[in-house]
């Protein structure tokens, strides 16, 4: 058997996050290295107890877990507890980590796991779920650390939609110049980076059946928490089913072959008055039209998700949890 992807998550632990954690911290083909936390979809000490409680649940203690950067860059914080609870976990009262977060901060951990990956001859998969501040300022400050990094599959941005505004997806919009920051670093470092955004993040969805069938497998287990995070989408949006959302990019890592993706020239829309956060795709094929746009192509490139096999997703993120041990 391949030995396990080393994987580092960035999260803003938020009910979508709790499901990556999940995934990740229990799929066999994936070593967890670390988890580092950003303010996101709710502020930063209950996204830290947040993301320590999941792991918890997953019997994942062992993962080390430290707290970022509280806002963003520039941009004042829109936290998005109406869309993930008063508590950014759904209002479960779910039980918390006796455990306390790691001394380091978020970026000198990433730094330290990705420089012994890179003494090891190893690479590291770096899989930002929130806003990427921390990820922005960690490779401005010790860009040496793309020797230890296989790529970036980050959760952020669309093609076509947005959530947060009409235009732009949350994560992006959260911190504008973050991820402008990442895609220009990401080209400089020569990082190979996916985005995993709203055209596809919505999809792999699990329906309130299949909910039920995890929360009576364990009820007070990870599969049970799985459960509960998807009846409280169908709850709150009134639907029949709630998107695995963040775990996807987590799925993007272990089965890439279910994404369709296209390299395309990606800018980050940081003026606007209503885009900014706007991911610009540039999904031009005519030479004509590229040859006279007084802007020029963008130089950033990325891997853009356009389409998904949900179904091998949700297959994959349900088959895991209802296994259950890491
Ligand atoms: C993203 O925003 C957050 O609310 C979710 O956790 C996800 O990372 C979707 O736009
Ligand atoms: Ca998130």
């Amino acid at each position: 058997m391949a030995a396990p992807t080393p994987i580092v998550l960035d999260v803003d632990t938020g009910i979508d996050d709790a499901c990556a954690l999940l995934l990740a911290g229990l799929h066999p083909g994936l070593d967890l290295r670390a988890v580092t936390c950003v303010g996101g979809n709710a502020p930063l000490p209950q996204v830290v107890s947040n993301t320590l409680a999941v792991l918890h649940t997953a019997g994942r203690d062992d993962v080390p877990v430290a707290a970022g950067a509280e806002r963003p860059l520039l941009a004042e914080p829109h936290d998005a507890r109406h869309v993930h609870g008063s508590d950014g976990l759904a209002d479960l009262d779910w039980p918390r980590s006796p455990h306390a977060p790691d001394e380091r901060h978020a970026i000198e951990l990433l730094r330290d796991v990705l420089r012994a990956a890179a003494g090891a001859g190893e690479r590291v998969t770096v899989v930002p779920l929130a806003p990427m501040t921390n990820i922005a300022l960690l490779l401005r400050a010790y860009p040496d650390v793309a020797a230890g990094i296989a790529e970036i599959c980050f959760m952020g941005g669309a093609a076509n939609v947005g959530n947060a505004t009409a235009s732009a997806e949350f994560n992006v919009f959260h911190d504008p110049e973050a991820a402008a920051v990442v895609i220009d670093a990401c080209t400089d470092l020569d990082i190979p980076i996916r985005m995993y955004g709203l055209d596809v993040f919505y999809r792999p969805a699990v329906t309130r059946e299949q909910a039920q069938r995890l929360i009576d497998a364990d009820p007070t287990g990870p599969a049970g928490l799985a459960g509960r995070l998807i009846r409280f989408q169908c709850d709150r949006f009134a639907a029949d089913s709630g998107t695995i959302g963040d775990a996807g990019a987590v799925c993007a890592v272990i089965a890439p072959e279910a994404l369709t993706t296209r390299r395309l020239p990606v800018r980050i829309e940081l003026g606007g008055t209503w885009s900014r956060g706007r991911t610009v795709v540039d999904l031009r094929d005519w030479t004509g039209d590229l040859a006279h746009d007084p802007h020029g192509q963008a130089n950033t490139r990325v891997e853009v998700a356009l389409d998904v096999d949900a179904d091998a997703y949700v297959d994959l993120w349900l088959d895991t949890l209802l296994r259950g041990t890491p």
